[in-house]
């Protein structure tokens, strides 16, 4: 996991010094919103701040939001309180240590899928809460490492640039499962992979210096993202094959594409469709009764640009469905402060701040 090896590398005040930031623009942000489109709930809330009225504040704390939008509204309540609390995330499946002060908060923190570590998603005494790509922890995290909005004005990729035989797939992974190890050959009869990962490695990096010279700068294999993102881009489709298909679990591996101007060619979580950024942005290896259909329907894309577009509609959306906000919400460059603001949230229930 190169990002949370990475984040732990920073030093701690500066992951708080952004935590306070973003916290600070959120509270300004929802404050303005609030106050323009003051409903009777919203008021409510308002009122909270004025007087006196604890109680009713820490009853709506103990609502566990299940929603975008209570989720919001628990955030603006506990951003608007979260002045000095601390948080320690652990990175490992085992806690070693002894809380230092009373109210600390440990939280277990994985994203790695169940198959490929049962013990990181296991209840283990001693954690107060988790953030996982589960949505029904308390603090869900995605794969997504940078800000959607950003992603819209990245041009998608240009398939009249494309000649006649140029290879239109891209794939890497570190690792075979069975699904990987069975269906990518099987494309491969049918229309040619570029494969650059540890498995079913037939093409070489030189053949993109550009990328090969970021490769070549990764000292750690695993943080070797931009290399990655390098090789991504060049290519119109990236298969996004999971390791494994559990709920809510998809990777970079399915995020990525959308970030660089790419359509993912899916196989993952079964309802990786409610997450979506629109219906039409992706490609379903189960909506293809055989590999050939689906080779065939990637080959009519690159050669009728409109239809390649199409994928691409979702960039020029002024709104996003729910369910793909919500991911970018709960996004892993909001992790820390998402997790803060549960922080504040569960303080606030215990009591232990002054209102
Ligand atoms: C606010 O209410 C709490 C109980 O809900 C009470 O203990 C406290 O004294 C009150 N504070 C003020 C300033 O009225
Ligand atoms: C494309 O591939 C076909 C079949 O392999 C080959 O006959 C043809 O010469 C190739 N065209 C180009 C421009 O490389
Ligand atoms: C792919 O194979 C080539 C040749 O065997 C090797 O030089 C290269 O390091 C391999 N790349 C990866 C990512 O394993
Ligand atoms: C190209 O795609 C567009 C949009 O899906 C479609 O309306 C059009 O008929 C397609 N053109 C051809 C030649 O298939
Ligand atoms: C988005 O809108 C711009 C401006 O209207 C247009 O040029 C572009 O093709 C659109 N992009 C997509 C992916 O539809």
């Amino acid at each position: 996991m190169s990002f949370v090896t990475k984040s732990t590398k920073y030093p701690i005040y500066i992951l708080w010094a952004l935590c306070f930031i973003i916290i600070l623009s959120f509270v300004i942000i929802t404050l303005n919103i609030k106050i323009e489109n003051a409903n009777t709930e919203d008021t409510k809330i308002m009122h909270v701040f004025e007087s006196n009225l604890t109680e009713k504040l820490i009853n709506k704390l103990k609502i566990k939001p299940t929603n975008l939008l209570e989720w919001k509204l628990s955030h603006y309540l506990t951003s608007y309180l979260n002045k000095n609390q601390k948080v320690k995330i652990y990175l490992i499946s085992g806690i070693s240590e002894k809380k230092s002060w009373e109210g600390q908060k440990f939280v277990q923190f994985t994203i790695e899928p169940y198959i490929n570590c049962p013990s990181c998603s296991d209840d283990i005494e001693g954690f107060d809460f988790r953030s996982t790509y589960n949505e029904k922890c308390e603090v869900p995290t995605s794969y997504i490492r940078s800000d959607p909005n950003i992603w819209r004005t990245k041009q998608p990729f240009n398939v009249e640039n494309l000649g006649k035989n140029s290879t239109i797939v891209s794939f890497i992974a570190s690792h075979w499962t069975d699904f990987r190890k069975d269906w990518v050959p099987k494309l491969q009869t049918h229309i040619p992979v570029a494969s650059f990962g540890e498995v079913y490695n037939n093409t070489d990096w030189n053949i993109h210096p550009d990328c090969e010279a970021l490769e070549k700068n990764t000292k750690d294999h695993y943080e070797d993202f931009n290399a990655k993102d390098c090789i991504i881009e060049k290519y119109p489709f990236h298969l996004s094959i999971e390791n494994s298909q559990e709920p809510d679990y998809s990777s970079e591996k399915f995020w990525d594409p959308f970030k660089l101007g790419v359509v993912p060619i899916v196989w993952g979580a079964p309802n990786t469709r409610s997450y979506l950024p629109h219906p039409k942005s992706a490609i379903f290896i189960e909506d293809y009764p055989n590999v050939e259909d689906l080779a065939n329907h990637l080959k009519y894309l690159v050669e009728n640009k409109t239809a390649y577009l199409e994928y691409h509609q979702w960039r020029n959306m002024t709104n996003w469905p729910d369910g793909f906000e919500k991911k970018a919400y709960m996004s892993m460059y909001n992790m820390e402060c998402n997790i803060c603001k549960e922080v504040a949230r569960l303080r606030v229930i215990e009591e232990r701040v002054e209102l």
